[in-house]
């Protein structure tokens, strides 16, 4: 059913460089999360964090009571037993087939038969739709059958919580669209907790349940996609929207001259919500809310003409 992540005042540097601080956040049980932010602003290092692989300076993230950044490496061993990870690149071993990469965690960490892992990994590779192609090696197949491939072996321990390193990185459009619904339709089948590390704006306008924007060395803001889309706030409603005026410049932050000169610049409005992406498989999302829900909660006029079905793509993507 997935699992709870609670990350609360968590801080990380190395040496004298702060990559990010206070940084709280709660990604509830089986829901979708993308993280968004610009390039250098931590995300792989917030992911690396998250599964211990690095120390926060301070804070905690507490998974099923245990507080992965203050505990034992035993316990650590223990707990990362309910990730599993999609890196960047899908980090394959370029010497093995498709069938032993995606077999490797199983070997490593079971003492499963060959036959059972066979089975498993089988079952796997049907679910990301690469049955057949077994036998390939990482260099013999596209880009999106790779991350197919790196998915596959990171669900191939039945994880609690999937984490994906812009698995949109390198792809074309198509593809990431694809790579998309796959995700959806995962969520929906396994109901793993599951955070994206993305730039890509039309991925996180579509995919998740919650929306993080990492920026300027903090969370800018956390919270359901819909309250995001509709927020007026400068820096997230220009990230998300990839529109160039607005605080955040070329570099890092617009000086003061920038920003003077563009005050008078009319910001566009503010598009419409595109409905989330659903299940192709027919399986309910128990996380899936129905459209709208958020902003008529929370009193949230959403701006004119969302949650069409012809509304999927931001301005400019
Ligand atoms: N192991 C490390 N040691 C020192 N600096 C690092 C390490 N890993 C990442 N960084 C630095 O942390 C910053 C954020 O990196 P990263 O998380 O890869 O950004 P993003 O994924 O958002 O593009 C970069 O300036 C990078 O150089
Ligand atoms: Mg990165």
């Amino acid at each position: 059913m997935g699992v709870e992540i609670k990350v609360d005042g968590l801080t990380k540097s190395f040496g004298k460089d702060l990559i990010w601080k206070d940084v709280s956040l709660t990604i509830p049980a089986g829901e979708i999360c993308v993280m968004l932010g610009p390039s250098g602003t931590g995300k792989s290092v917030f992911l690396k964090t998250i599964i211990g692989l690095l120390k926060p300076d301070t804070g905690s993230i507490v998974i099923e009571g245990l507080d992965i950044a203050n505990c034992s490496e035993k316990d650590l061993y223990e707990v990362r037993k309910l990730f599993g990870v999609l890196f960047q690149d899908g980090a394959m071993f370029g010497s093995m087939s498709l069938y032993d990469n995606v077999a490797f965690p199983l070997r490593e960490h079971t003492k499963k038969s060959e036959s059972e892992i066979r089975d498993l990994v089988m079952e796997k590779m049907e679910l990301v739709g690469l049955l057949g192609a077994e036998d390939k090696l990482p260099g013999e197949i596209s880009g999106g059958m790779r991350k197919r491939a790196g998915l596959a072996r990171a669900l191939v321990l039945d994880p609690e919580i999937v984490l994906f390193d812009e698995p949109d990185s390198g792809l074309d459009p198509v593809r990431t669209a694809f790579l998309n619904q796959l995700i959806v339709d995962l969520n929906a089948q396994i109901d793993a907790t599951m955070l994206i590390v993305t730039h890509d704006i039309n991925t996180a306008r579509t995919v998740p349940d919650n929306i993080g924007l990492l920026y300027h060395k903090h969370l800018a803001m956390f919270g359901p996609r819909e309250m995001l889309l509709s927020s007026e706030e400068p820096v997230v409603r220009q990230f998300l929207n990839a529109q160039r005026v607005g605080p955040i410049g070329m570099s890092e932050e617009k000086d003061a001259d920038e920003l003077e000169q563009e005050k008078d610049e009319e910001l566009p409005p503010l598009p419409p919500i595109p409905p989330q992406i659903e299940p192709s498989n027919g399986i309910r999302r128990t996380a899936m809310r129905e459209p709208g829900a958020w902003c008529r909660d929370n009193n949230v006029t959403p701006p004119p003409g969302s949650f069409d079905d012809n509304v999927s793509m931001a301005p400019g993507a």
